[in-house]
């Protein structure tokens, strides 16, 4: 195999190049269709649209549980936060058991679905298709994906290449984080498996927002409902821009603004809403009010273990989280392996984040 190191934009071609020379050695990689693909389309900005939560659906139904009738077992991680299902197919839900799975992501946060292989054989048109049940489909500006289908997010590192969002100048690789936040409408329920994982390392940490707050106290937790927070794009952009991930940026850098704790639209829970990847500043406030609340913010969630899960990637895993009540972030303890990590995320967007408070108003203030 090739030794070169793939961080610039030369990426999409020395992919290729990569997986043809893969190929000559009698290596073929089964998901090489699914590669990360860099291509030079450009997008428009992102426009509003009406969401409406499948979970409301599943409020209505005699047993919002019964999508986990077959299972052989259900095992909670922690009391507040993730529950394992094995015996449960995914790829065989109907209706009615998506509307329930999704009220039931809400409520648990994360959901970690064992021995999908049906699911992932199913391939892209099938991932979209699901994805498409739970809300329009995100289309990253930055990030790889499959040949023809932009909707599929794809994280990947092996020996020769990293198309991740890694920082290497930090003292850890833990970047905790809800995906995309910057976007006016953040994705809600998301849907991430593996393809290739490393042999050990490269598990994923997961916080309930909903537990972070709670540990706050009641007056500290009105003042946060009366703050709204810019989240950017701006910097991941550069990071591409600068001619790592693959080097594209295809639809221009957002800011939005958000509440700081906001309302699950079908649970009506609380959740802390910042987060240290893509909050920016919190608006109205001096910069030092801001930058120390944000930093207590940050610290609290990144040691809070007692609000944690952390998921392990056995072959043929699929995680779905709540993007709206909980924060996550990768764990990049297996590069000097040189294994090969692939994953992929469907990621339906979601209503604009609704404040807990009534009164704050977001669209009063300009980022
Ligand atoms: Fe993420």
């Amino acid at each position: 195999m090739a030794t070169e190191t793939i961080t610039g934009s030369e990426t999409a071609s020395q992919t290729l190049l990569l997986e043809q020379k893969a190929r000559s050695n009698g290596d073929v990689y089964r998901y090489a269709a699914l590669l990360p693909h860099f291509s030079n389309d450009r997008y428009p900005p992102l426009g509003p649209f009406q969401f409406s939560d499948p979970g409301h659906r599943a409020l209505s139904h005699s047993n919002p549980r019964a999508f986990l009738d077959n299972a052989s077992n259900i095992i909670h991680l922690t009391p507040a936060l993730g529950t394992e299902v094995h015996g449960v197919n995914l790829a065989n839900l109907s209706g009615d058991h998506k509307d329930q799975l999704a009220l039931e992501v809400a409520r648990r946060g994360l959901l970690v679905f064992r021995d999908q292989s049906d699911f992932i054989d199913k391939g892209g048109d099938f991932y979209k298709q699901w994805g498409s049940h739970f809300g329009r489909l995100h289309i990253h500006p930055t990030s790889g994906h499959p040949d023809g289908l932009p909707e599929i997010h794809l994280v990947y590192k092996d020996a020769n290449s990293t198309f991740n969002f890694e920082v290497n100048d930090s003292v850890t690789t833990t970047l905790w984080h809800s995906d995309v936040s910057y976007e006016l409408q953040p994705p809600g329920l998301t849907t991430f498996f593996l393809l290739s994982q490393p042999s050990t390392g490269g598990d994923t940490l997961f916080t309930s927002q909903v537990s972070t707050l709670k540990k706050f106290s009641p007056p500290f937790v009105t003042f946060l409902r009366t703050l709204k927070a810019v989240h950017s794009g701006v910097e991941q952009a550069e990071f591409s821009r600068s001619g790592k991930r693959g080097g594209i940026v295809r639809r221009e850098p957002v800011e939005n603004i958000h509440p700081v704790i906001r309302r699950h639209p079908v649970t009506g829970e609380e959740a802390l809403y910042v987060n240290k990847q893509f909050t920016r500043r919190i608006v109205g406030l001096k910069k030092e009010e801001s930058d120390t609340i944000l930093n207590f913010l940050y610290d609290h969630v990144a040691k809070s273990g007692d609000c944690q899960a952390r998921v392990h990637w056995t072959p043929n895993t699929v995680v779905l989280w709540d993007n709206r009540v909980t924060a996550h972030s990768a764990i990049i303890d297996y590069g000097e392996s040189k294994e090969r990590r692939h994953g992929a995320r469907i990621t339906p967007q979601a209503e604009r984040p609704i404040p807990a408070w009534d009164g704050l108003k977001l669209d009063d203030s300009k980022v």
